[in-house]
């Protein structure tokens, strides 16, 4: 089988790793990403040029395309592929719109009475959004109704000092059309733990992946600006240490709700990954927001321990016959390393220095992010360079193995040596055990 992964990042390298052994790999990717250059055939374009991917398919004689991250399918690279008649995992356009459009996923859960929302309105003028503020008494979430690169929320109590601040931020979104849209989305602030659950899904059946926890901010004991991600764990049993069965079940009925809501609504079957992130709050979980990929850093969690091969996951996603997906019993941790200064951009084009032999040898995994391949070695940028990954029987084992691994990558780089430690998962559970009022 001839396979195409689309995109240039950690998320798209690890993608690749999980098929390299079982298919013929293409790749379409903006940057020379070392890790994917290696395993397989690529040529390098910008992956928004969707029509160039498509031809780039076309010409391979590609049967499935993978597409990467979200820009590109709010662009439409599903339905442009579909004219040469290659299948993807990934939704077309009016389905991408779960992680496109906040507002049609917040519409969606209204109308389908789907649990787990939060309460939210949606303004394009500043008459009623003032109006509103003025009056609401909890904190809120101020979103751009678009997509932004996960740039453009901000938190009252985090980004945002009062909901007078996120009145000037609500009317900067509507003037400026951030994200695409002249609209705004409030939301009610969710508090508790947040948790990933990434899922496969062809329409009508939904796999779920063990549930991840993401690091969002910069710094260690969660202090520093938000970023794309710092690091993750997930554990053996693929629950969290705060997070039940019972509520991971509730988690995955929502997102098995809304692939059944979004083919009553649009009449499209959602073949793809569903990435639901989720807030554990004293009432349960919330859904947070959705995107129509996998996670990043996340991804790199879940592929390793995957026991079922993702060709055919692949193939079953495509083909409307997905089977339940397995995994190992196994927890891991993932650290990305970043350059000094992330998330401002201070030392990006440093070389770095990866003794891949020596971090294998450890039992830890590499997977290549914002760098650039050159003549005279691997380069960064100004974004997240290195996710290394460490797997074990519990969270401590992967920790360790991932650790240890990181002091094998040299460069103007830090890392959270606190992702996965023992002292930071026991503050998750006790916030959880402190708030759970059920
Ligand atoms: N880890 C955040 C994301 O993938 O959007």
């Amino acid at each position: 089988m001839r396979v195409l992964v689309v995109g240039t990042g950690a998320r798209e390298h690890a993608i690749c790793e999980s098929l390299k052994n079982d298919v013929e790999l293409y790749s379409y990717m903006s940057n020379i990403n070392p890790g994917i250059a290696k395993i397989s055939k690529y040529r390098q374009g910008n992956e928004l040029d969707i029509q160039k991917v498509a031809e780039y398919a076309k010409d391979s004689n590609i049967e499935i395309a993978i597409i990467g991250s979200e820009a590109p399918l709010g662009k439409g690279i599903v339905d442009e592929l579909e004219k040469y008649d290659i299948k993807s995992v990934g939704p077309n356009i009016s389905v991408a719109r779960i992680e496109t459009d906040k507002s049609f996923m917040r519409d969606l859960f209204q109308e389908y009475k789907i649990p787990g929302s939060l309460n939210f309105k949606v303004f394009g003028n500043y008459e009623e959004l003032d109006n509103f503020l003025d009056e609401y008494d909890k904190d809120v979430v101020v979103k751009p109704v678009g997509l932004t690169g996960g740039k453009g929320v901000k938190i009252v109590g985090d980004h945002l000092k009062d909901n007078n601040e996120a009145k000037n931020y609500a009317h900067e979104i509507i003037d400026t059309k951030m994200g695409g849209f002249s609209q705004v989305i409030i939301e009610e602030k969710a508090v508790g733990e947040e948790f990933t659950i990434q899922a496969f899904s062809d329409g009508k059946n939904l796999s779920p992946m063990p549930a991840v926890q993401d690091h969002p901010h910069a710094f260690e004991g969660d202090s520093g600006p938000i970023t794309g991600g710092m690091g993750s764990y997930s554990d053996n049993n693929g629950l969290l240490p705060f997070l039940t069965q019972k509520e991971y079940d509730f988690a995955v009925g929502i997102m098995k709700k809304t692939i059944s809501a979004i083919k009553d609504k649009t009449s499209y079957y959602y073949n793809g990954i569903l990435y639901g992130q989720f807030m554990l709050t004293k009432d349960g979980p919330k859904l947070i927001e959705y995107n129509a990929r996998f996670g990043d850093p996340e991804v790199m969690n879940t592929l390793p321990i995957m026991e079922t091969p993702m060709v055919d996951v692949c193939s079953g996603i495509v083909d409307g016959k997905l089977k339940k997906v397995s995994f190992d019993d196994k927890a891991s941790v993932c650290k990305y390393l970043v350059p000094d200064g992330y998330p401002e951009t201070k030392y990006a084009n440093t070389l770095v220095n990866v003794n891949e032999e020596k971090i294998n040898s450890l039992g830890g995994y590499v997977y290549y992010a914002a760098v650039n391949q050159r003549d005279d070695g691997i380069y960064t940028s100004s974004s997240r360079a290195i996710g290394v990954v460490g797997i074990g029987d519990t969270i401590s084992d992967g920790e360790s193995i991932a650790e240890s691994s990181c002091k094998h990558i040299q460069g103007n780089l830090y890392h959270r040596r606190d992702v996965g430690k023992r002292k930071l998962v026991d503050k998750r559970i006790k916030h959880i055990n402190e708030i759970r009022t059920y």
